[in-house]
């Protein structure tokens, strides 16, 4: 039996949260998958119900569970939060509690969407299949920060140790060799002494690794190759910071932020997945959203917590196939028959079943 909890969170993630569930409930049933299935607080709904952007008892429950799936956090109703109790710092503290040091962002091209792109198509038309792997638990994100108000001044700090670079830099490997052999990674080290420990660390890791091939990339440089020449990336692995920036501009190159699912891993216990997109508040309660990246991040989580590849598979090409019937839903509308959030969790779900 394998514990599944789930963390609906704010804005669109109640809504995109229950067609990934719906998606689950089918492959379980297909694949005869044991799953039992728990609801948590986070986010804005953590603090209106339990009085922390991560409650404890949320923290608990994931602690103890196999896979954790999160639709959203955040809002402008809890945008004066600051400190801990900021939805943001509730989404960190999870991460860091679960120790999912590495982020996975893949970043694939639907061909029914070329035309969504904002790239020309023809920079995009062989396809574009890039991981990014980000850091997740380190970096900027986690330094001391402070700020001095009589100075007016204030202060965030990037700092890595080897053995964080190290384990990602491997991980990063390990995924690249079963695809294309080819790792990209991205620093400031014209700039930075982190970035300069970054480099001579990944090195290093490249030299364990003969078979995979690293190149090392600025990351100003990184972010004009990504609009230029795309094709040119396999797996990108990187700090937190460049990641969060980089992931959404790559993100955005297949057409809609809405499409992309990511998967956080640590050495052992629970992952954690989440569609990239945020909770759009803009939208919620209009059964507007995309539902895709989370579906996708559902399959994530059968291939990753679950160790299913077939029917991690079988969530991908049902999605392919919904598309290529010509659904979309309204951020990827262009060329196709507008549909709503539960009708697209339900026409995946259906094909699933019925195929
Ligand atoms: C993401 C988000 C988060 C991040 C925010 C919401 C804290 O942008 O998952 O990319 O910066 O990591
Ligand atoms: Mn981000």
């Amino acid at each position: 039996m394998k514990k599944i909890v789930w963390l609906p969170g704010d804005g669109i993630g109640p809504e995109v949260l229950t067609q990934a569930r719906r998606v689950v409930d089918v492959i379980a049933d297909k694949y005869g998958l044991e799953l039992s299935h728990s609801e948590e607080l986070v986010g804005g709904a953590g603090i209106d119900g339990a009085g922390h952007p991560f409650p404890e008892k949320t923290k608990k429950a994931c602690l103890e569970s196999d896979a954790v799936m999160l639709g959203a956090v955040g809002g402008p109703k809890w945008d004066h939060f600051t400190g801990e109790m900021r939805c943001e710092s509730g989404l960190l503290a999870m991460r860091k509690a679960l120790n999912v040091y590495a982020n996975l962002r893949p970043v694939r091209v639907f061909q029914a969407l070329i035309q969504c792109s904002p790239l020309k198509n023809e920079r995009i038309q062989d396809g574009l299949d890039i991981m990014i792997v980000r850091e997740l638990t380190g970096g900027i994100y986690f330094g001391e920060k402070g700020s001095d108000e009589s100075r007016e001044t204030a202060w965030d700090t990037m700092g890595y140790s080897r053995m964080e670079v190290e384990r990602i830099v491997r991980l990063a490997c390990d995924l690249a060799r079963k695809r294309s052999k080819r790792v990209t990674s991205v620093d400031k080290a014209n700039v930075l002494v982190v970035s300069q420990l970054w480099r001579k660390t990944a090195g290093a890791v490249a030299q364990e690794n003969p078979d995979i091939s690293m190149d090392y990339l600025y990351v100003d440089n990184t972010a004009m190759q990504l609009v230029v020449h795309p094709e040119r990336f396999d797996v990108i692995v990187t700090g937190n910071l460049f990641g969060d920036i980089l992931s959404d501009e790559a993100a955005v190159l297949t057409g809609s932020l809405g499409m992309l699912p990511s998967a956080s891993l640590g050495d052992s216990g629970p992952g954690l997945y989440e569609p990239v997109h945020g909770s759009a508040p803009d939208i919620a309660g209009q059964d507007m959203a995309n539902p895709i990246g989370t579906i996708l991040s559902a399959a994530m989580m059968l291939r990753y917590s679950l160790g299913n590849e077939a029917a991690a598979k079988e969530v991908e090409a049902a999605v392919d196939a919904v598309l290529d019937q010509g659904y979309r839903t309204a951020d990827i509308a262009q060329g196709g028959t507008v549909i709503g959030c539960a009708e697209m969790g339900s026409r995946i779900a259906e094909y699933i079943k019925n195929n």
